[in-house]
């Protein structure tokens, strides 16, 4: 049984005065649907992420935590970067990789998004590694081949025998999807999930795998997309900068 995974992300949204407010609002008992069970993670902007865990761990909340991006180095002279380390002694438990913004508007490659998921997979901090196709792919039908490309840059990364690599999560996020209102329709979303898995399955173990959808969820479209047998959840962008979607999207989990 996957556990379903509610990432929200905040872009370059929020203020500290949002992080209290999100912990004040999520008490556990009103995180998860009927089983209770889904895992409620916030992507805020990287400088919350040391206090809010601070905070989390005050309140006993059971939020976790989630960065938007993570440097593909260690250490060194790469101003304005923080490495994966960092996050974990930041008390972070994912980390976003791969993001479209991040690959349209700062030209990261396959490559490079490679690089920052084996970085993640030496620490404890959990990589949520971004696929999916833009319109112009979608139109010409071309969305297999284009998630087929992103997914094999990751074989090297995920051969070997580190217990971590089981820790991967897949996201595939329609780029026409996001910020649109534009979602996918649920038999979409499974579509491309089934075929996410069909793929990752060369590489490791999918009974475990969680595949998680991305592209204008809001709770009145999260439960058909969640109730799909390969979509184990969502990443959000704009409803999640309101507690009660966000929530109420866990619910249908
Ligand atoms: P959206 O963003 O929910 O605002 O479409 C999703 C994302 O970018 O992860």
């Amino acid at each position: 049984m996957r556990k379903p995974l509610i990432a929200g992300n905040w872009k370059l949204n929020g203020n500290w005065q949002l992080c209290q407010h999100f912990i004040s609002k999520a008490a556990p008992e009103i995180i998860g649907g009927e089983s209770g069970q889904a895992e409620v993670v916030i992507c805020p902007p990287a400088v919350y992420l040391a206090k809010f865990s601070s905070a989390i761990a005050a309140a006993s909340s059971v939020l976790k935590l989630g960065a938007q991006d993570v440097s593909a180095e260690t250490s060194g002279a790469y101003t304005g970067e923080y490495s994966a380390d960092m996050l974990e002694d930041s008390g972070v438990q994912y980390g976003i990789v791969g993001h479209s913004e991040r690959r349209e508007i700062y030209a990261e490659t396959d490559g490079l998004v490679a690089q920052k998921v084996q970085r993640l997979l030496q620490t404890s901090v959990r990589p949520i590694v971004c696929v999916g196709e833009n319109l112009a792919q979608r139109e010409a039908g071309q969305e297999f081949t284009v998630i087929e490309a992103q997914l094999a840059s990751l074989s090297g990364v995920l051969e070997g025998d580190n217990p971590n690599i089981k820790s991967v999560v897949i996201a595939y996020e329609p780029i026409w999807a996001i910020g649109t209102g534009k979602t996918a329709s649920s038999e979409q979303a499974q579509e491309v999930h089934a075929h996410i898995r069909a793929i990752m399955a060369r590489y490791i173990d999918v009974g475990e795998l969680r595949i998680i959808y991305g592209g204008s969820v809001k709770p009145d479209n999260a439960a058909a997309l969640l109730a799909m047998p390969d979509v184990d959840g969502a990443l959000v962008g704009g409803a999640s900068l309101n507690v009660e979607q966000l929530l109420s999207i866990a619910h249908e989990a």
